[in-house]
């Protein structure tokens, strides 16, 4: 009798700390949403960043599928690993160029889906360490962010093409035609033990380089020879990542889009939205993420660079529907940025410099302030003050609706100086007519500040 009252009071003790804790570890799956709204606010503020791709593709300098498009072997693939050398990799300048084209934080593939690794893992011999350049490019990139004040992220690819247990599937550069071809080679791949790698890899990357804040997982493709939640193990990776690094922003590439604590932001890849992305009837944090030409590692020959004036527009139309641009780089060879990058990063360091404030903290517009034709629109909630993107510039006088008991003061953002206004009479009694100079001032995109009663 006695020993079974003890049993039974060590056993509920045990059960009390097993479920304490579980409770601490789940504790991510029972964020509200004033907790991740917080945990989000400086993502939300940043509103602009650099995605960085780098590897062993910026050798063949076509595209970081090259290994799939062409469909190579491991063997095919290895010279690039053999010559890669960027002797001129000086993550602080890269740093500095972000900094100043206005962007907040970084995120760096720390391995694409080529399976080369940036950093020194123990449980690879595949990595930068080992080829001639012998440096942890990883640690140097989050030491020179750091300095600059980025909040530093990093990529990781789900996907694995150069890995022995990695599975051929529909995107791998090995792809099959038939279930045999398939089942013949993946004989003897292991994908729990690829599971495995993963997990250790990710744990590294989130141990040894102190605080990183966006984790971004690319990618899921579920059905058949496909690969999705399972093969990944994603509940249990967001689990140790989000134990590791309790205030990281996750995207939402890990298959896990039916679970609430199973993303952070919707990531909608080189595509524009039309306006702020829903799920489930929900507006979602979301960050588009794009090109400045069309592939995202160093491609020689591409000819189809944006724009200043698109780049911009890209940017101010995402703040202007609740979201992020994250901003691709895709380094060279030698380890520099190309030189188109670096002009368009100036041109919109130039812009931002000046115009910072319609970008940094603001939102969506509420809305009762309908956008005048060829403009956009942002707003920030807490100096209410609107933000009019003037996109294409107009003949002297801009018309708006609906303003005419809201205003307080209008300046041009650039040089604060004042915008006079007219207010309409009538049915237009509402409307206010904005008098601009007839010259367009010497900015890409003007931008009336409208400071607001
Ligand atoms: C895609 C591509 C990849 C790129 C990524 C960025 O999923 O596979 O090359 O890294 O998008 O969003």
């Amino acid at each position: 009798m006695r020993n079974n009252l003890k049993i039974g009071l060590i056993s509920l003790l045990l059960l009390t700390s097993v479920s304490l804790r579980t409770t601490a570890q789940d504790q991510y799956k029972h964020e509200t949403a004033e907790q991740k709204s917080k945990r989000m606010a400086w993502w939300t503020d940043a509103r602009f960043g650099m995605f960085i791709h780098w590897g062993l593709y910026a050798l063949p300098a076509r595209h970081e599928w090259v290994k799939n498009h062409e469909r190579m072997t491991n063997e095919q693939y290895q010279k690039y690993f053999e010559e890669f050398n960027p002797d001129l990799y000086n993550p602080k300048e890269w740093a500095r160029m972000a900094k100043e084209a206005g962007m907040k934080y970084v995120v760096l593939t720390a391995k694409h889906h080529e399976g080369f690794c940036n950093f020194d893992s123990k449980f690879t011999d595949y990595k930068s360490t080992n080829t001639p350049f012998g440096r942890d490019i990883v640690r140097e990139y989050v030491d020179a962010f750091r300095a600059e004040g980025l909040k530093v992220g990093f990529y990781y690819s789900l996907i694995d093409w150069h890995h022995p247990d990695y599975t051929i599937d529909r995107n791998h550069p090995q792809r099959q035609e038939s279930d045999s071809a398939y089942a013949r080679v993946n004989k003897g791949r292991d994908m729990a033990k690829y599971r495995e790698y993963l997990k250790n890899q990710v744990r590294e990357l989130l141990t040894n380089y102190g605080e990183i804040s966006v984790m971004w997982f690319d990618f899921s493709f579920p059905g058949k020879n496909g690969k999705g939640r399972d093969d990944w193990g994603s509940e249990d990776l967001l689990k140790m990542v989000r134990t590791l690094q309790p205030g990281i922003i996750i995207d939402d590439r890990l298959d896990l889009k039916d679970k609430d604590y199973g993303w952070d932001f919707e990531s909608p890849e080189q595509y524009k939205v039309d306006k702020w992305p829903e799920y489930n009837g929900q507006k979602v944090y979301w960050e588009t993420c794009q090109t400045f030409s069309g592939s995202w590692g160093y491609y020689r020959d591409e000819t189809s660079w944006k724009s200043p004036a698109q780049l911009l527009e890209l940017l101010i139309e995402s703040v202007s529907k609740g979201g992020n641009l994250l901003l691709n780089v895709g380094p060279t060879g030698r380890g520099v940025f190309d030189y188109r990058a670096q002009d368009r990063l100036k041109a919109m360091g130039e812009w931002m410099k000046y115009n910072n404030r319609s970008i940094y903290g603001c939102t969506e517009a509420p809305a009762e302030f309908v956008a005048p034709d060829n403009t956009l629109l942002t707003y920030n909630p807490k100096t209410k003050r609107l933000y009019i993107h003037l996109l294409s510039y107009p003949m002297g006088n801009l018309k708006m609706k609906n303003m005419a008991d809201k205003i307080k003061y209008v300046q041009f953002l650039h040089d604060a100086s004042e915008i006079l206004y007219r207010k309409g009479s009538g049915g237009e009694a509402q409307t206010v007519n904005f008098q601009l100079p007839i010259l367009k001032p010497p900015v890409e995109i003007p931008v009336l500040e409208v400071i607001l009663k």
